[in-house]
């Protein structure tokens, strides 16, 4: 029950993660971004902070750093949230089976980058976002949770982005608590 959270940036939908905990608890916000601004805020909450700069930082001896610190805070979980970096195949294995990440599209289309982009130039009807649980292939394990939204005739990246996020914030609180009690 719990739950250590690794953001890069905004930390949107840890802040939704943290305020919405109940039967899970937070011990953990980590970040490979230093000046993340989700970073203070976690840690004007009280919540134990870890971070530290990734770049240029050898992947191995980075991710045995940061799945050292994820042991230390005592978490079970670990939940992604705008974690902008790639995980090493050592990493996912010790964590295997407690990792989630939130995507934003309906997986499994529009893996990686530029999600809201890909969507519009394909025409899509619809979007939306996945919590999925993380294994060595890129956005590629097991869909746990889904939201869907359409896509409207004068929609923009931006305007795409906001209705996603926005069904972010409900879709990976509840994923999330229905992930540690499986
Ligand atoms: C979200 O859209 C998430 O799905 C994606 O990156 C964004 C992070 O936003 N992986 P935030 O940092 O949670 O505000």
């Amino acid at each position: 029950r719990k739950v250590a959270i690794l953001i890069s940036g905004r930390g949107s939908n840890m802040r939704r993660l943290v305020d919405a905990a109940d039967n899970y608890e937070v011990v953990l916000v980590a970040s490979n971004r230093p000046d993340a601004p989700g970073l203070a805020w976690a840690d004007k909450q009280g919540i134990v902070t870890w971070s530290k700069d990734s770049r240029g930082v050898d992947r191995a001896a980075y991710d045995a750093e940061l799945a050292h610190a994820i042991e230390a805070s005592g978490a079970g979980t670990v939940a992604l949230a705008g974690f902008m970096r790639i995980l090493g195949p050592a990493f996912i294995q010790r964590f295997e089976g407690r990792l989630l990440n939130i995507h934003p599209s309906l997986l499994p289309k529009y893996k990686g980058l530029d999600t809201h982009q890909r969507a519009l130039d394909a025409g899509d009807a619809e979007h939306g976002c996945s919590v999925h649980v993380v294994t060595e292939e890129l956005d590629a394990g097991e869909v746990i949770a889904q939201a869907r939204v359409p896509i409207l005739e004068d929609d923009t990246v931006s305007t795409l982005e906001a209705r996603v996020l926005a069904e972010e914030h409900d879709l990976y609180p509840a994923a999330l608590a229905r992930f540690v009690e499986r």
